[in-house]
């Protein structure tokens, strides 16, 4: 991707305009002193005599040749050596810019902020978790949940600092897009029934990420250390858990059923319609869902002080 600072890009446009002025100024000057020469077509007149194009001309020809050569020979490995610094410079940007945004987002609405979403109004100030009870609705059943919302100052610890949901990233992303409906917090993204495009949630995600990763060790890190990911994992995995991630285990298996709940109103008279609509039908799909689902792994048993 090729995203120019400010600078740089008011430096290419100057080196731009120079080359355009040159070349134009070149041209003219070319034109003006054919016209005081004698009128002879160029195809009339005599070609360089062989002298001419033997020494001076090969030789000016040759010179321009060993500068471009070397003009190539340095510039592109130089480029090739400073590409990846080049590359990492500008994603620390992007993601500096990124964490900026979102710390604004997640703080109220005002006439200063404007970008101001106001997560703090549930999760608290600093996000360190909400005293106000969410009313939620199980979707299933209509019975009232009530959610409390969750400390997320320290939300990348995942199972190991209280957030049994939250295995990796995703989930917190998932959780944002999403919502969770049944427990009081509300959807954000304009895929389903939020407000927000994919770079504000995009954002608050970068900020999260970097906001808790201060309050958690690394060896719990589930957002930055693939080891705690997996850790976290195997715990929210094992038998005796009671909570999966919505993200990892609950939407695939939900996405999987009403994909075969459409498939068998779609073509009622199939045979497979009455197998896909019986009740067996989140197993199949449970089979058949992406393999980034985790199956349930024997873990005998949990470390203290983590529920799942
Ligand atoms: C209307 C209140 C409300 C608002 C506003 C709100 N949330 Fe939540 N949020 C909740 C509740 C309640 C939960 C806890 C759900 C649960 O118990 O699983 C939650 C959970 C979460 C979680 C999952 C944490 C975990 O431990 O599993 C994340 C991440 C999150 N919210 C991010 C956000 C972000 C980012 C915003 C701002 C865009 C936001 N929330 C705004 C109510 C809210």
């Amino acid at each position: 991707m090729l995203a120019l600072t400010t600078g740089a890009g008011v430096i290419l446009l100057a080196l731009g305009a120079v080359f355009v002025i040159a070349a134009g100024g070149g041209l003219l000057l070319r034109s003006r002193t054919r016209r005081s020469g004698l009128e002879i077509p160029r195809a009339m007149r005599p070609g360089p005599s062989d002298q001419a194009l033997e020494t001076p001309l090969l030789q000016k020809l040759q010179g321009w040749g060993v500068l471009l050569t070397a003009f190539f020979v340095l510039w592109i490995p130089f480029n090739w050596v400073t590409e990846p610094g080049t590359n990492l410079a500008q994603d620390q940007s992007l993601k500096t810019a990124a964490i900026a945004r979102g710390q604004l987002a997640v703080l109220p609405y005002s006439e200063e902020n404007q970008v101001g979403i106001g997560c703090t109004r549930c999760h608290g100030p600093e996000l360190k978790g909400g005293t106000i009870i969410q009313i939620g609705v199980d979707p299933v059943t209509g019975a009232v949940i009530p959610g409390r919302p969750a400390n997320l100052s320290t939300v990348c610890g995942g199972p190991f600092t209280g957030h049994p949901q939250i295995w990796d990233v995703s989930d917190i992303q998932g959780t944002i897009v999403n919502g969770r409906a049944s427990l009081g917090m509300p959807s954000w993204s304009i895929r389903e029934a939020g407000a927000l495009d994919d770079q504000q949630i995009n954002d608050l995600v970068n900020y999260l990420v970097w906001y808790s990763s201060k309050n958690v060790p690394f060896s719990e890190n589930i957002c930055l250390n693939p080891d705690a990911q997996k850790a976290a994992v195997a715990v929210c995995t094992a038998p005796s858990a009671t909570i999966y991630s919505y993200q990892h285990v609950i939407k695939p298996l939900l996405d999987a059923a009403a994909a075969a709940t459409a498939k068998a109103s779609a073509a009622p008279s199939a045979p497979s319609a009455s197998a896909a609509a019986s009740p067996s039908a989140p197993a199949t799909a449970a089979s058949g869902a992406p393999s980034a689902t985790p199956t349930l792994s024997p873990v005998a048993a949990l470390p203290p002080g983590v529920s799942c």
